[in-house]
């Protein structure tokens, strides 16, 4: 195999990062993956993957560690940007993430970086009252920052450190050398590199196993993390791809996500049904773009069943 670039990938023990991963390490791949602590077991995975003894180096580094993050980009052709705080609960974070992404742009300057992919979310895209409903959202679409402020609960400000930092990595891309490009995936699901729960993982597990009675809105928009991180690498070889890119495979609404599990799951236990339902129609987003770059997916029972048995290994979820 032809020798390959080097690449960073920041927060590499991610649901995604980890994906990506392994996907550039069985592609020949240098990776600089960047951890907040490179002697945490919850590491270990990253270790085991295939091809990492020789071509994997782990390095120390928070958002808020200039020096760290320039180490690990220091010497790479590309950067993945994905580490960013996901909620959990009501935390702090606007500012490491609008900070890190700040960090590693600058770091990406200095070292004369020729690519950077920024994960960013359909959390960026599809909170704007004003787009016409009848229309697809597409990557014209951006959340609308004061209708966020408006909203109640910690999640809004999650949707605000996409949009924020997002917004931050394009526009630096007009005043530097480097290309940008940005994917905005949809909710992430599949199975689990990494051993502990990540939210997006952790959200899917509570709705099959009932602990969810409502959600912010019953329109979903699910996409598997493998075909995330596909997605990160196509955006990445590509010299065609500019822009943002909204990666999404299914837009449904969660009474038919409910249905699909009832039906492939007979044995399960599932909730009714939830206890607000506040629109039946779905409103459409569009992946075009980034399928007409040549991205594929998943069909969506394949995810959701790959999911349940990463479950059942991790013995998060007893065996039906
Ligand atoms: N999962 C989804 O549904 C989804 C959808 C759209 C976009 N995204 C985006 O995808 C990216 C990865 O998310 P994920 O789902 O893979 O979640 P995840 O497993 O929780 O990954 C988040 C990563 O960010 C790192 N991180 C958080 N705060 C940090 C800090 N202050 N300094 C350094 N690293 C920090 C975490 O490191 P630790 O392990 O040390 O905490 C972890 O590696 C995020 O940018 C997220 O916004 C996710």
């Amino acid at each position: 195999m032809a020798e390959k670039q080097k690449v960073c990938v920041t927060g590499a023990g991610g649901f995604i990062a980890s994906w990506l991963v392994k996907f550039l390490l069985s592609r020949g791949y240098t990776v600089h993956g960047t951890v907040r602590d490179p002697c945490d077991e919850k590491n270990d995975h990253l270790r085991k993957l295939d091809n990492a003894a020789k071509n994997l180096k782990l390095f120390k580094a928070d958002l808020f560690d200039y020096e760290g993050l320039f180490s690990a980009i220091d010497g790479c052709s590309g950067v993945f940007h994905i580490a960013s705080p996901v909620p959990f609960e009501g935390e702090e974070l606007i500012k490491p993430a609008l900070t890190g992404t700040k960090n590693v742009l600058e770091a990406c300057t200095e070292t004369k970086v020729q690519k950077v992919v920024v994960v960013s979310s359909i959390a960026a895209v599809v909170y704007n009252p004003k787009w016409p409903q009848d229309v697809a959202k597409d990557e014209d679409c951006w959340s609308d920052t004061q209708y966020l402020h408006s909203l109640e609960g910690y999640w809004p400000y999650y949707y605000l450190a996409k949009t924020l930092t997002e917004r931050e990595a394009l526009e630096w891309r007009k005043r530097n050398f480097a290309e940008v490009v940005t994917l905005c995936p949809s909710v992430t699901i599949g199975p689990r590199l990494q051993s502990r729960l990540n939210s997006s993982s952790l959200g899917l597990l509570k709705f099959i196993k009932g602990g969810i009675k409502s959600l912010l809105s019953d329109q979903l928009y699910l996409v598997d993390v493998r075909d995330v991180a596909d997605a990160l690498l196509l955006v990445y070889e590509n010299r065609e791809a500019k822009g943002r890119y909204i990666c999404n495979s299914h837009s449904l609404h969660i009474d038919s996500l409910m249905e699909k599990l009832k039906n492939m799951y007979p044995k399960r236990n599932f909730p009714e049904s939830f206890t607000e339902v506040k629109e039946k129609e779905v409103r459409p987003l569009s992946a075009e773009k980034l399928k007409n770059l040549g991205w594929k997916f998943r069909p969506l029972e394949e995810t959701i069943d790959d999911s349940v048995v990463s479950f059942e290994v991790a013995g998060d979820l007893p065996k039906a």
